[in-house]
């Protein structure tokens, strides 16, 4: 949230398609009673939901704009919990979040309390695991503590038995802290890695990404290759679209797959089930939207045959441990071993640093995580409405309609001229002017990625919009963008 209210930028501002006809609001209503349906709870869905059915005079934007200030005082007061800096309005959660108060004070004491008592930190941390797992609705032994995504990445790749040959079918629009592992392991065990070009934009639907990750699959078998494995990130860095966990999870149970997915955003954005998901492995960072500490991150790892998944535990070495049980996978409900404990446990760790991720943990279970995915998600869609408002539908990279794809990760593509977001340079400018230029010093960032049918690479904005922002501040960083594409034309 930031305390200017009122835009400074020249008033050249767009307003022609705010007044959204009548006519278009029925299709309009529904996806957005389709989008806040998927992605929130009941009982905080409930006034959205209700507001929503209540006139049909308002447009999407202004119903969302309605219902996020709604509960403004709640979330001023969230917003108060944390020591950001005033003079910038920070939207690049998807890189780093901020310690909020009472994490910084646990942080705080807890390092002082280990100098003081030269403190070790030779602990699988069970305790602070059983305080953290119900929050990610799984058991203790299923969520472990790892540096960061890339490192639950490698944990999980580096761990698994390869064999020379088995493919990977995974995304073109992976992060580095994923693909890294898969490189390792195809140069180390023979693997092969299959990549799915991504489609980009509104025009997709969970279906897509089925049929895409079925036809590859089935298409790669006919060759005679033996597909060992799903990866793919929920949501992606490039776009924000959020690859749809449940529905794909039926592809690999079709396919008796290994599951891997780079949850980077996952924890403190979404306020998902693991156990429900049933994944094999789910690497999250504790430092992005989950607001604990630097070198923190969440691993939840199937250890156990639930409904969700009955397929047989892939067979799995710990690769970073110093505690190695040679037991072999339980066969059914019941654990044969504490995984989480053999990933989390090497050497002497920082105990205070977990112990701060919990307490942001709990935090967030204080708050109810699905008001949180709530407020974040209607913030994204309240932000992509206007986008759509201003530079229109096929400026957007992160869809926005179907419900199971949605983010709070929104990528667009600012420019007037359209050919400009292949111009690295151009929007790396439009990122440095957006903090530079505007007394709200919003920090952005860019990302390039391929699109199909494109000449070049795009290099579109992405914003974040998490628990300290209200829908002023989108108004405010719309209103800059659409000031700065117009200076940049
Ligand atoms: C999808 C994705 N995976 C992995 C990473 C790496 O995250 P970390 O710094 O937690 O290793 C990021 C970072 O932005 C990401 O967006």
């Amino acid at each position: 949230m930031n305390q200017a209210t009122t835009p400074t930028m020249s008033s050249d501002n767009c307003a022609a398609d705010s007044a959204q006809a009548t006519s278009a609001w029925t299709s309009k209503r529904r996806d957005f009673l389709r989008m806040m349906g998927y992605g929130a709870g009941a009982a905080a869905l409930g006034p959205m939901l209700a507001a929503c059915g209540s006139s049909n005079a308002q447009s999407t934007t202004e119903a969302l704009r309605a219902e996020l200030v709604k509960d403004e005082a709640f979330w001023s007061s969230v917003q108060g919990m944390f020591v950001l800096n005033p003079q910038k309005t920070f939207m690049n959660i998807g890189t780093a979040g901020s310690m909020p108060t009472v994490v910084l004070d646990e942080f705080s004491s807890l390092n002082r309390a280990k100098a003081v008592d030269c403190l070790n930190g030779y602990s699988n941390l069970l305790d602070l695991r059983k305080a953290a797992a119900p929050g990610f609705g799984v058991d203790p032994d299923e969520l472990a503590f790892s540096a960061n995504t890339s490192s639950g990445m490698c944990h999980a790749i580096l761990g698994i038995d390869w064999e020379p040959g088995d493919v990977v079918v995974t995304t073109n629009h992976e992060h580095g802290g994923g693909d890294t592992p898969l490189k390792i392991a195809t140069n180390r065990y023979g693997i092969e890695v299959s990549r799915i070009p991504m489609p980009v934009g509104n025009n997709q639907t969970a279906a897509t990404y089925v049929n895409l990750f079925d036809e590859r699959i089935r298409a790669l078998k006919a060759q005679g290759k033996r597909v060992r494995a799903m990866m793919w990130s929920s949501p992606t860095y490039k776009t924000g679209t959020m690859l749809p966990i449940a529905d794909l999870m039926t592809v690999v149970k079709a396919h008796q797959l290994i599951s891997i997915v780079d949850g980077a955003h996952l924890p403190g954005m979404m306020a998902y089930n693991y156990a429900d998901l049933g994944m094999d492995f789910m690497s999250g960072a504790g430092h992005k939207w989950q607001c604990g500490p630097g070198s923190t991150g969440i691993l939840v790892v199937r250890n156990k045959i639930r409904a969700s998944n009955p397929l047989p535990l892939p067979k799995w070495y710990p690769i970073h441990t110093s505690s190695y049980s040679d037991l072999e996978r339980t066969t059914n409900g019941t654990a044969t071993y504490d995984i989480a404990a053999t990933i989390t446990s090497c050497g002497s760790v920082h105990t205070p640093m977990f112990a701060s991720l919990v307490r942001a943990c709990a935090m967030w279970d204080e708050l109810g995580r699905k008001k949180v995915e709530t407020y974040d998600l209607a913030l994204s869609a309240y932000l992509k409405e206007k986008i759509v408002e201003r530079w229109g539908i096929a400026s957007l990279y992160a869809p926005k309609d179907d419900p199971k794809l949605v983010s709070a990760l929104t990528s667009f593509n600012p420019f007037q001229n359209k050919d400009d977001v292949m111009n690295s340079q151009k929007s790396s400018q439009f990122v440095a002017r957006m903090a530079s230029d505007y007394p709200q010093g919003f920090q952005i960032r860019n990302s390039n990625f391929p699109v199909i049918g494109a000449a070049a690479e795009h290099y579109g904005v992405r914003l974040s919009t998490h628990l300290w922002h209200d829908a002023t501040d989108v108004d405010l960083v719309v209103d800059a963008m659409w000031d700065l594409s117009k200076k940049m034309a």
